[in-house]
């Protein structure tokens, strides 16, 4: 190859831009953001290339096929912790990888692995929510579900895609909430809570690692050697490719100013480990002068560029470049079984967060009770009769029957940036109208209002283009009361029996690039679930959005109220049926809610009894805690039991008795929990560790382990749980990863809050 060609590897470049010059003159290696008839294109210009090597087409299937009419789209990443079920979450990356691999796609840029912490963040909907432990469990599970197994080695089925930990590390660490802000990241905050779950994926074999766009410690990631060669790398033996985020590498001459010029950037970036570089096109230029002028060998390119080339054989692309293929979109592209697994994923990423028992709604029982009382007041026979009572839901809100709403981010569109103008098939979406409409019995109509909007959209104060000539979408600014609408939306929740108000965000205000000040709801949202509220009637809150957000006294004091992130098409489904019964609510919260924006942040896991830490005018603790979530029956535990996995089991270790480990055991819990209600439902088990004395600032607990269990009414189940010692560990003062002799604490039970765990104790010698 030639100093060029392999250059032109190492690029990765926008295929909406020139394909002839990115093909035939760059050699690009990889391209993304394209359509499946751009392929054939870019086939063909391969094929004029002197080397013919092969395209690796990279895309954003973030959760599911969003950038393709009519394909699967899943509840977002924080929706699908929500369901807690990483089996689940396995099968829907299965089913974004046959979809995608269909069409031609590679590699996706998914999951993110990132901790929300600041949830002022734009792309907090885009993470697994604020615990690492959780994050590693499901982000491992849609690693396996995209490539079926390791890409560091050996080769991919043609099912199967590349898939991406991103965004390598510590970028969600932001400064009040801004994306890609200067982050304060020390290398012993990364071990603590940043790199655990990058590392857990590292060692299963994710193909490729994304390169965050902040700095660390004053370097940015895409040159920081200590990172990508000594942890990631060294430490952890990673054998994957590396790729830049978004002109990462042009960021650094132009943007940051810690790189002078393109061939200092350039053999930076060479140097410190990066693969592929995402649309630098001066990358190309940069990098041919750096070796021409000794910055950097051949040798260290070299070095980049077998990696690329490897992975393209690991996908078989020489033999067969897997280009869409018709008929195989045709079976999968939105199929009925895809469906199926996009519905039970919606149904599980609802959390119920409060219901004075106005849930679920009993249709048939407010019905009898009407018909009972109109018997009781009809003057005769013939009235009693033939006057059929005909019962209300009033369906309130801007986002009850928004479907491009309901996909969330990544769904046509990103942050400021719009991909698909059309959307997606309206036909393919359910909202919440549609399934009420779909799913009320007959003597039951939905009244629909929508009541407030969220954001006006106006053009972009900074102009029409991007200074790279795409055109700038409008933005959204807040909604003002319309007042006709409004009394519209009371008027029908005074005609009705239960009001069903859906609120929440917008994609102008959620995404990469747009991060919010505040968390309060936009618009005329507030003053519509305070008219409302103001009724009488009962109601019924649906948050719809991205993000934990701040809610007015009207939602909280609701009768009920769920959340459902994103939810996706089946979203308005899975909601209606939980709010009609039809489905129980299973959803549990991968992250916490704070009452003000000024509480952030609230995470579960913080620093332990510092003197002080709390607010004289503000309670510390969140509106809901990581881990809560109700369903329609009611869960009882046992006391918790631990005992040496393989040598006495836990079942026959008494109860409350220390019991002493030494580092390489493992501890077996194990506890009891019944379904003391009258309904079938689903509990997650969780299990914390909290070590009592420790030689710097921890945490006082932290997940180690969880279940979801299906039980039914009076069932008992033990739950068994088996925790290595060695992953009780804290980050000591020289930032290194150990298991500290001394008395432990386990904690089970419903959810992150003390008053919902029950405790047993253990030392480690
Ligand atoms: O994959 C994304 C990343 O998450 C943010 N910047 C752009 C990339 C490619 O679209």
């Amino acid at each position: 190859m030639t100093l060029r060609e392999k250059i032109g590897q190492m690029m990765q470049l926008d295929a909406r831009g020139d394909l002839d010059d990115e093909i035939l003159r760059v050699n690009v290696g990889s391209i993304l953001h394209t359509s499946p008839e751009n392929l054939y294109r870019a086939a063909e210009l391969v094929r004029r290339t002197r080397l013919r090597i092969p395209l690796i087409i990279g895309e954003d299937l973030i959760h599911g096929y969003s950038f393709y009419p009519g394909a699967t789209i899943f509840p977002e990443q924080l929706g699908m912790a929500v369901s807690w079920n990483p089996a689940l979450v396995e099968k829907a990356a299965r089913v974004t990888a046959v979809e995608g691999a269909s069409t031609g796609v590679h590699w996706t840029f998914s999951p993110v692995l990132c901790i929300a912490r600041d949830t002022r963040w734009g792309r907090v909907g885009e993470t697994f929510g604020e615990d690492p432990y959780l994050i590693g469990e499901l982000a491992s599970a849609m690693v396996r579900g995209y490539q079926k197994g390791p890409a560091t080695e050996g080769s991919l089925d043609t099912d199967a895609i590349l898939a991406t930990a991103k965004h390598f590390a510590g970028y969600s660490e932001t400064q009040g909430g801004r994306d890609a802000s200067e982050a304060d990241l020390s290398h012993r905050k990364l071990a603590s809570w940043f790199l655990p779950p990058f590392e857990r994926v590292a060692k299963e074999g994710c193909g490729t690692f994304m390169l965050g766009y902040e700095s660390i410690e004053g370097v940015p990631v895409t040159f920081n050697k200590w990172l990508l060669s000594d942890v990631l790398r060294g430490e952890w033996g990673y054998r994957g490719t590396l790729i830049t985020d978004w002109d990462n590498v042009g960021r650094a001459v132009w943007e940051q100013h810690v790189q002078p010029d393109y061939m200092h950037a350039a053999a930076a970036a060479v140097k410190a480990g990066n693969d592929l570089v995402m649309t630098t096109p001066r990358f190309y230029d940069g990098a041919y002068d750096a070796i021409q002028s000794g910055l950097l060998s051949e040798k260290e390119l070299d070095a980049a560029v077998s990696r690329v080339l490897a992975l393209k054989f690991r996908l078989g692309l020489f033999e067969n470049p897997r280009l869409p293929d018709a008929e195989r979109i045709r079976a999968v592209i939105g199929n009925d079984e895809h469906g199926r697994v996009n519905l039970d994923l919606a149904r599980e990423s609802v959390a119920l967060l409060k219901n004075d028992g106005v849930l679920p709604f009993d249709t048939d029982a407010v019905s009898a009770d009407a018909a009972d009382a109109a018997d009781a007041t009809a003057t005769d026979d013939t009235e009693s009769s033939s006057v059929k009572p005909r019962h209300r839901v009033a369906l309130v809100g801007p986002l009850a029957d928004d479907a491009q709403t309901q996909l969330g981010d990544w769904a046509g569109s990103s942050g400021q940036v719009t991909w698909m103008p059309d959307g997606h098939p309206r036909e393919t979406i359910t909202t919440v109208k549609d399934a009420f409409e779909t799913l009320l019995p007959d003597d039951w109509e939905v009244v629909y209002r929508r009541g407030a909007d969220v954001v006006d959209l106006v053009p972009d104060p900074e102009g029409e283009f991007f200074p790279d000539g795409q055109p700038r979408p409008k933005i959204g600014v807040p909604a003002a009361i319309d007042e006709t609408m409004l009394n519209e939306a009371v008027a029908a929740a005074n005609e009705s029996e239960l009001i069903v108000a859906v609120v929440g965000d917008v994609v102008q205000l959620i995404g990469e690039g747009c991060s919010t000040a505040t968390l309060e709801l936009v618009g005329a949202q507030n003053a519509l679930l305070d008219a409302l509220y103001a009724t009488g009637k009962p109601m019924v809150v649906v948050l719809m959005n991205s993000k934990p957000q701040v809610l007015p006294e009207s939602a909280m004091n609701a009768n009920a109220l769920l959340w459902a992130p994103s939810p996706g098409m089946k979203g308005g489904r899975a909601i209606a049926e939980i709010i009609l019964g039809l489905t129980e609510p299973t959803g549990r919260l991968p992250i916490t809610f704070p009452r003000h924006v000024g509480q952030l942040p609230v995470y579960y896991n913080q620093i332990r009894g510092q003197h002080g830490n709390r607010y004289a005018d503000l309670t510390q603790d969140p509106a809901f805690a990581f881990g809560e979530g109700l369903s329609y029956t009611t869960f009882a535990y046992g006391e918790p039991t631990i005992g040496h996995a393989g040598l006495d089991h836990a079942e026959d270790a008494p109860t409350g008795v220390m019991t002493t480990f030494t580092r390489g055991d493992v501890i077996a819990v194990s506890v009891d929990v019944t379904n003391t209600g009258d309904r079938v439902g689903s509990e997650v088990v969780q299990a914390y560790v909290g070590d009592l004395v420790t030689s710097v600032s921890w945490t006082d607990r932290e997940l180690k382990a969880f279940r979801k269990i299906t039980l039914q009414p009076g069932e008992t189940r033990t739950v068994r749980f088996e925790i290595p010692v060695d992953a009780c560990s804290i980050v000591d003062a020289a930032a290194h990863r150990v298991v500290e002799s001394g008395e432990f604490e386990l904690l089970v039970g419903h959810s992150s809050r003390r008053e919902d765990l029950r405790r047993a104790t253990f030392t480690v010698k």
